[in-house]
């Protein structure tokens, strides 16, 4: 069996669970609020949390309610370590940087939660810049650095406790675009050329959609009724296969694994639950 279809079969376990909620305020909440659990579960079982967070603009109202209480102080953050599922190819500090959000929230001198400075393991992006290593350098360094620090599922991929996403209106997933090499390849994390079908116009790295597969549980947050179309595609249309230019990785993320909270703008063409 090849690569590419075990990931497609790997993705047809079962279907998620999708929670709809009124507006972007209340996908916040319900997220925080899920993700508090997962680190507070996660600690108590085995002493730490390994989240992969997401990029694009998302995660900021869920970051400010992790930093407000009550979930500010339910949370044991020293045992919590933050990792990403993919960057854009540019240093931390960037705008369009995917930390970037949480450095600016989460991590806030002022206001932030008080996660050590050695449990945040952003891909090496500006290492690779300022050294001229490249993409894959960096991609193969996170790799590595997840390897040794992640505990590993079966087929030896690091098994995040929660794996939180976006999507996109091209139907992607973590940097994995329709088509992508990224789909049956064999190695954990990848260097991405920058998309043209898509902005921000910049190379990527990403880690494997086999992540999926790894994680005990995933959250994918989607917001606006630009995601509506696309979404009603990915949960309730055909599965296609993901390495085809018409197929959709983010239903890599359609399993039972995963919950799909989703504002109702973004729900306008999901059939009723
Ligand atoms: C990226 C992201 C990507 C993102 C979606 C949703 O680097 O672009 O990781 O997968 O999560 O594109 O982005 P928005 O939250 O901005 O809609």
């Amino acid at each position: 069996m090849s690569d590419t279809e075990r990931i497609r079969i790997e993705a047809e376990i079962g279907e998620p669970d999708v929670v709809v909620v009124a507006d972007p305020e209340a996908l916040a909440a319900a997220a925080a609020a899920r993700v508090a659990d997962a680190l507070v579960a996660a600690v108590a079982e085995r002493g730490r949390a390994d989240l992969a967070t997401t990029g694009g603009s998302t995660p900021a109202g869920l970051y400010r309610r992790l930093t407000s209480e009550p979930l500010r102080d339910r949370v044991p953050w020293h045992a919590v370590h933050i990792w990403w599922g993919d960057d854009r190819y540019v240093p931390r500090d960037h705008p369009l940087s995917n930390v970037f959000g949480l450095d600016e929230i989460l991590l806030d001198e002022g206001h932030g939660v008080p996660i050590p400075i050695d449990h945040v393991h952003p891909w090496p992006t500006g290492q690779a810049i300022a050294e001229e290593r490249g993409p894959a350098w960096c991609a193969a360094t996170y790799a590595a650095e997840a390897l040794s620090e992640v505990p590993q599922g079966s087929a030896g991929v690091p098994a995040f406790d929660l794996v939180l996403l976006g999507i996109g209106p091209d139907g992607h997933l973590l940097s994995v675009f329709p088509g992508s090499p990224a789909i049956g390849s064999a190695e954990l994390a990848l260097a991405i050329p920058a998309p043209t079908h898509i902005e921000p116009h910049l190379p990527r790295v990403t880690f494997n959609p086999t992540i999926l597969g790894a994680a005990p549980a995933i959250l994918v947050m989607v917001s606006g009724a630009a995601k509506a179309d696309v979404l009603g595609r990915i949960l309730d249309g055909p599965r296609l296969d993901p390495a085809t230019p018409a197929g959709l990785p983010a239903q890599l993320a359609r399993r039972a694994s995963a919950t799909w909270l989703v504002d109702a703008p973004a729900a306008g063409r999901l059939r009723p639950r």
